[in-house]
């Protein structure tokens, strides 16, 4: 194979290449390049190669003429080989597409690294409609297609329009431990493993963390990873999800609902404000409508009256009574029914967790909210939290939690304490909202579900 490799001249007094990632080409139009990437398409056609080039910042068309495709690189050329590039930029006439308009005239290049061909090549391990856990396996190839790259793209520009808009607003960020030795969100989800001896657990949550966080910095914010032994099998569920958290103090349940819906909308703006996002997001979600404001709001119960009387039944078939929680099924079909976000709120304490502040006009309900989108479902949920100390030492007792290893939370509340709220939003089902993805394992760069931890 060595012996057959050909290492091209460059044409006679050709200027010096400048290095350029694909992205840069507008700005370096007729002027002599090099761009170096992998074969994302290949065509041959009347004596010339046409290259879409990838370089994981955009795609360039690059044409191979003459005896630069007559080499040996040239003729067993494949899909995913690196290959480096040199030549000029000519914009496309009139008629013709590509890419940004443009396509790379070539004088030189060399292949970097070949990748197979035949039963092996990246086109027939991917091949659309494959298996999906053969395609799970595969994911490490899967990301470097079109749909799947630009979903991690709109995440990138997501977490980044997340962060801004917290910015805006004033919250902190914290890095709060994913190795901890309390619970949040119920035992039966814990994954437990062994620390020095002593048991842990992974973060299901960060929120108790948050709260301690308010008399130090104010109102904060993290996005970490939350850990969840779920036993359901759902297109919504992941064993690790990142987990956008906030906790704001001396606000009303009112005011955390404002802020909720400042944040969604604040953050849309300023991913739709990038071009390059708001084209990827048209690519992969056609029909996305902004949401308008203020969100619908919908009390727990009124929700428990509307399924009733859409016939709308629980899992085992039944009707809905006060006290249910709504299963994944029965929340989808209502949600997409409504077809805009809902704020559904005001949960009834049995369904709910331990330290969420009670509704002060009934007492068996809490200040909680879901926020639900069309397609999805649940996306977020928040709570007022008990400002209470002798109130909280009681939640501890009603959920049989041993309250020794919960001091500095409870001591949130002995030292200087404050009405507060705050929430956790899944960023996989925010993007599977925005993108339209079936499921949130197409929103996770390596998802993590019910027996799969690979690659
Ligand atoms: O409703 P959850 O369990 O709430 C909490 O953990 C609170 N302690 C958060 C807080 O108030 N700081 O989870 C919050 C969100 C859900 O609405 C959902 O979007 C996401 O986290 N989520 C999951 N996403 C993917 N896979 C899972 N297994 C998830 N479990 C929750």
């Amino acid at each position: 194979e060595e012996s057959k490799k050909i290492v091209l001249e460059e044409p006679a007094g050709a200027e010096p290449a400048k290095k350029i990632k694909i992205h840069q080409g507008v700005q370096n139009r007729d002027k002599r390049v090099k761009v170096c990437g992998w074969v994302h398409r290949l065509r041959s056609q009347k004596g010339l190669t046409f290259i879409v080039l990838r370089d994981g910042t955009g795609y360039l068309q690059c044409v191979l003429s003459g005896k630069l495709t007559q080499t040996y690189d040239a003729l067993t050329l494949t899909n995913e080989s690196t290959v480096e590039i040199r030549g000029v930029i000519k914009s496309l006439p009139e008629g013709k597409t590509a890419p940004d308009g443009h396509e790379l005239v070539a004088d030189w290049w060399q292949c970097i690294g070949k990748a197979p061909g035949g039963d092996e090549s990246f086109t027939n391990l991917v091949a659309e409609g494959a298996d999906p856990s053969i395609l799970a396996d595969r994911r490490h190839l899967v990301i470097r297609g079109e749909t799947a790259s630009a979903v991690l793209k709109v995440r990138s520009k997501v977490l980044q329009a997340f962060r801004a808009e917290f910015e805006h607003q004033g919250l902190t960020e914290v890095t709060p431990p994913c190795m901890v030795q309390t619970q949040v969100e119920g035992g039966s989800t814990l994954f437990s493993f062994d620390y020095y001896g002593q048991p842990a657990y992974l973060t299901q949550s960060s929120q108790l963390y948050l709260e301690t966080c308010l008399p130090s910095l104010g109102d904060v914010f993290c996005i970490q990873e939350s850990f969840r032994a779920e036993k359901s099998h759902t297109r919504r569920h992941l064993s690790e999800y990142t987990h956008l958290e906030a906790e704001l103090a001396f606000l009303s349940f009112d005011e955390l609902l404002a802020h909720l819906e400042e944040l969604i909308c604040g953050t849309l703006e300023r991913v739709f404000a990038d071009p390059k996002t708001k084209a990827l997001i048209e690519q992969l979600n056609p029909n996305f409508k902004m949401p308008s404001r203020p969100f619908m709001r919908m009390d727990y119960k009124d929700a428990i009256k509307y399924l009733n009387d859409k016939k709308i039944l629980t899992d085992s078939g039944e009707e809905h009574k006060v006290g249910d929680d709504i299963a994944e099924a029965a929340e989808r079909k209502m949600t997409d029914d409504l077809n805009v976000p809902i704020f559904l709120i005001n949960f009834p304490r049995e369904i709910k967790s331990f330290y969420m502040k009670r509704c002060p006009a009934d007492e068996r309900f809490t200040e909680s909210v879901d926020v639900l989108m069309p397609g999805v479902g649940e996306i977020v949920g928040g709570s007022m939290r008990m400002s209470d100390q002798k109130q909280l030492l009681e939640a501890y007792k009603t959920e049989g939690i041993d309250p020794a290893p919960y001091f500095w939370y409870t001591d949130q509340r002995k030292y200087g304490t404050s009405e507060h709220g705050g929430y956790g939003l899944g960023v996989e089902r925010f993007l599977a909202w925005l993108t339209n993805r079936w499921t949130v394992r197409e929103a996770s760069l390596y998802p993590r579900w019910t027996g799969r931890c690979t690659p």
